[in-house]
């Protein structure tokens, strides 16, 4: 029993997925199952980027929005490989929305994970598709907001675009615990920023388009893959942060050093 998930790099590495998951994957997916050595089959083979297969299973106005919205699959999958490879054991998806990013990444990786949605119907809806799948073992959904709500304590995080204005042209759009409008948007990307200045070092971001923001100066890229509709960023922060006016009187010291630098390069 097992899923060979092949790298960019030519390597292929064995994930080991329950024969109950790969046939309600690929039910889910509308690949044609015998046997649960044919659903491996048809997961490894093509049924990674089948998207509106899997979106069959959200409601009707999530899945409208799906290829805007949430996750593409063949980004979960890349996710899920990077966060196993570095052993990651708990994500958490900072607005995780529909749920499609956790209920994924969690059927190809050994990973737990835990949403965080601000919406309350989306969080009913995520943990519905949890169910579906039979996730719900490793995938929870936490109703909150994240800069209000501390986000659960985990060894990564994932961002994909969390601080949107997101319409669905459903009776969602009236939900009352949702804010809009550029003020919470610049908060809460801030918020993220401290966030990850305050984190422990080690800890992992995982970041998919990108959260609006700058990644803090005490992460490193890790690994990127251009190869997806986005760019997918593995980081980890590495060092304690510099207090923010620390780290913005050193900024300014390097720029003001390589602009010396410059300069004494124009006069020679
Ligand atoms: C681009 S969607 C990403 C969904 C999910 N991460 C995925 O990839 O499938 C962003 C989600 O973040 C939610 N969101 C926006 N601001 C939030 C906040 N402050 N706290 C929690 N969720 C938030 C939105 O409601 C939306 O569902």
């Amino acid at each position: 029993m097992g899923v060979h998930t092949r790298y960019t790099d030519g390597l292929c590495k064995r994930v080991t997925v329950a024969p109950e998951t790969l046939v309600r994957v690929c039910a889910a997916m509308g690949a044609p199952i015998a046997r649960p050595g044919d659903a491996a089959e048809a997961l490894r083979a093509q049924h990674c980027s089948a998207d509106s297969a899997f979106d069959r299973f959200l409601p009707e106005d999530l899945r409208a929005v799906s290829g805007q919205y949430w996750t593409p699959l063949r980004v979960a999958t890349r996710a899920a490989e990077w966060l196993d490879d570095v052993n990651v054991r708990h994500v958490v998806d900072i607005g995780s929305g529909a749920g499609k990013f956790c209920v994924a990444a969690a059927l190809v990786s050994r990973a737990y994970f835990t949403g965080l949605e601000k919406r309350s119907s989306l969080v009913a809806s995520a943990r519905a598709l949890a169910d579906l799948f039979g996730v719900h073992g490793r995938v929870q959904f936490v109703h909150g907001a994240f800069g209000v709500t501390p986000p659960p304590v985990a060894d990564a995080y994932y961002l994909y675009n969390p601080f949107g204005n997101y319409w669905f042209d459903s009776i969602r759009d009236t939900e009352g615990d949702a804010e809009f409008g550029t003020a919470p948007r610049v908060r809460e990307i801030a918020f993220v920023e401290q966030f990850i200045r305050t984190a422990p070092v080690g800890t992992w971001l995982l970041t998919y388009n990108g959260f609006g923001g700058q990644m803090p100066e005490c992460c490193d890229l890790i690994r990127v893959d251009w190869t997806l509709s986005a760019a997918l960023r593995l980081w980890r922060k590495q060092r304690a942060s510099e207090p923010p006016d620390l780290a913005h009187q050193s900024r300014a010291f390097r720029r003001a050093s390589r602009m010396r630098k410059s300069r004494r390069r124009d006069v020679t």
